[in-house]
């Protein structure tokens, strides 16, 4: 029997299609920036189509410890973010806070500018490799920051004010690329960022930035460049909705033979994954307020897929899909090229009847961090193969969906531990589920 590691547990008795419709909220990737960008403001914030999941909490929890004041706002979803009396926070306050999520790095380039230091607790998020903040560190040194590290976290200060730079990332990081932007729109001068990240949710964190009054300007070749202005005010924005949610959803209908809604699934952020879930014999319909995700029946197809930064296939689309992969015929091969260690979820799959290899070889021509150094990144998935109840413990976010699926998928019932971690990006995914007509019970 797997480890307990969380007294949460579901049973969810398998072999039920997916059927009905289930909405969208604000995206998880973008919601936490987004509300982090507000403390930059002089002025109130308004964010709409926030969702109810914990990295939401998480970070309203650390905003009001440093001053800024967190409200609903009149509508369903919308929050009302003050930073009137930023103040430092108590730092045994904020240390409570540590290894809950990834976002407090962000809070270092907002902190600087309002404060002129800050402190920054150990970091969590899913365990799917090393995870390191090199980049983070290296971008905030290059503002000028100084960065003390210490057991219990970041020290940070900037005894001027931060100036403009040239940066050159050595892979396009999310967080390095929204550091970079939090940090260089009050900067003095001039940011140019090479290799930067342009996933949609950047994208929308400079609409949300250049709401507040920056300059920001995105090129070519992954190159952005930003003109440090002195002074921000608020913004008003709703939340682009979460595409990787969409995505899951989607994979679920799939595996289970079922068709699902996705109501605010937009198909211009999602085209990669589209063409992917066609390829594999998913059938789906875009419409003007969603996209309708369905089995068309027959066999599904076995494919060659390599995850990559955007416009790439989403490293977290990868988990979800492959378990509508092991129902497809043939072999698919995958390769993991964003991190380093996100195939161990397989194992899990491998014990409900999947059969599936990894790899320590890039099997794909994608360039790739991690051939040359003995991880785990690269899966064959032989399909189809009948799936069968276990007992699982959910490892991570989108790895913890993914087991829903397959458990969804399965003959019998499973027992799935650990089910509170989903609740980082999936809002209400519960009554989601019920809503779809799936047969899943609390028991703790
Ligand atoms: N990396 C470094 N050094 C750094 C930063 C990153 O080596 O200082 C490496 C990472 O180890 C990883 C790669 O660069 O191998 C990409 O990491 P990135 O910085 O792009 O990821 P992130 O900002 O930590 C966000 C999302 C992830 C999503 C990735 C990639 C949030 C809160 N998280 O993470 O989302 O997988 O971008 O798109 O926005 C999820 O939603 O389940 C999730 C994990």
């Amino acid at each position: 029997m797997p480890e307990r590691t969380a007294d949460d547990v579901l049973l969810v008795h398998g072999g039920v299609p997916l059927q009905g419709e289930i909405a969208l909220r604000g995206a998880k990737n973008l919601v936490p920036k987004a509300m982090v960008a507000a403390l930059l403001g002089h002025e109130p914030s308004r964010l709409l189509n926030v969702p109810d999941i914990d990295d939401v909490h998480i970070v309203s929890r650390l905003l009001q410890l440093h001053g800024v004041s967190v409200t609903p706002g009149e509508e369903p979803g919308e929050l009302v973010l003050d930073p009137a009396s930023v103040v430092q926070a108590n730092i045994a306050d904020v240390d409570a806070h540590a290894g809950a999520s990834r976002i407090p790095i962000l809070f270092c380039g907002p902190l600087l500018h309002r404060l002129g230091h800050a402190f920054i607790p150990d970091l969590g998020g899913c365990r799917i490799g090393d995870r390191p903040i090199d980049f983070h560190l290296d971008v905030l040194r290059q503002f000028g920051a100084e960065v003390d590290k210490r057991p219990q976290g970041l020290y940070l200060s900037a005894p001027e004010r931060l100036r403009g730079t040239k940066v050159d990332l050595p892979f396009p990081s999310v967080g390095a690329t929204e550091q970079v932007l939090l940090t260089g729109v009050l900067a003095e001068g001039v940011t140019e960022l090479r290799n930067a990240a342009i996933e949609p949710e950047i994208i929308d964190l400079i609409a949300v930035l250049q709401k507040m009054g920056a300059i920001i300007t995105v090129h070519t070749d992954r190159v952005i460049r930003i003109t440090g202005v002195d002074r921000l005010g608020g913004y008003r924005h709703r939340a682009m909705s979460d595409r990787l949610e969409a995505a899951s959803w989607a994979c679920a209908a799939l595996a289970t033979q079922g068709d699902v809604y996705v109501r605010g699934a937009e198909q211009k952020d999602m085209m990669t994954f589209l063409n992917v879930f066609r390829t594999v014999g998913g059938a789906f319909d875009v419409g003007d307020e969603g996209i309708r995700f369905w089995h068309p029946g027959g066999a599904l197809r076995a494919l060659p897929l390599e995850t990559d930064v955007h416009p790439g296939f989403q490293t977290d689309w990868q988990q979800p899909l492959v378990v509508a992969l092991t129902q497809a015929t043939g072999l698919s091969i995958l390769h993991e090229t964003v991190y380093e260690n996100r195939l161990g979820f397989t194992e899990a799959l491998a014990s409900m009847g999947a059969t599936i290899q990894l790899y320590r070889e890039c099997l794909g021509g994608t360039p790739c961090r991690f051939g040359q150094r003995n991880f785990l990144h690269s899966a064959v998935i032989s399909g189809p193969t009948k799936l069968h109840a276990a007992e699982l413990v959910i490892p991570d976010l989108r790895g913890g969906f993914s087991y829903l699926i397959a458990a969804l998928s399965a003959q019998g019932t499973s027992v799935v531990h650990g089910i509170e971690l989903i609740n980082r990006g999936y809002e209400d995914f519960l009554g989601k589920l019920a809503g779809l007509g799936a047969r899943v019970e609390r028991v703790a």
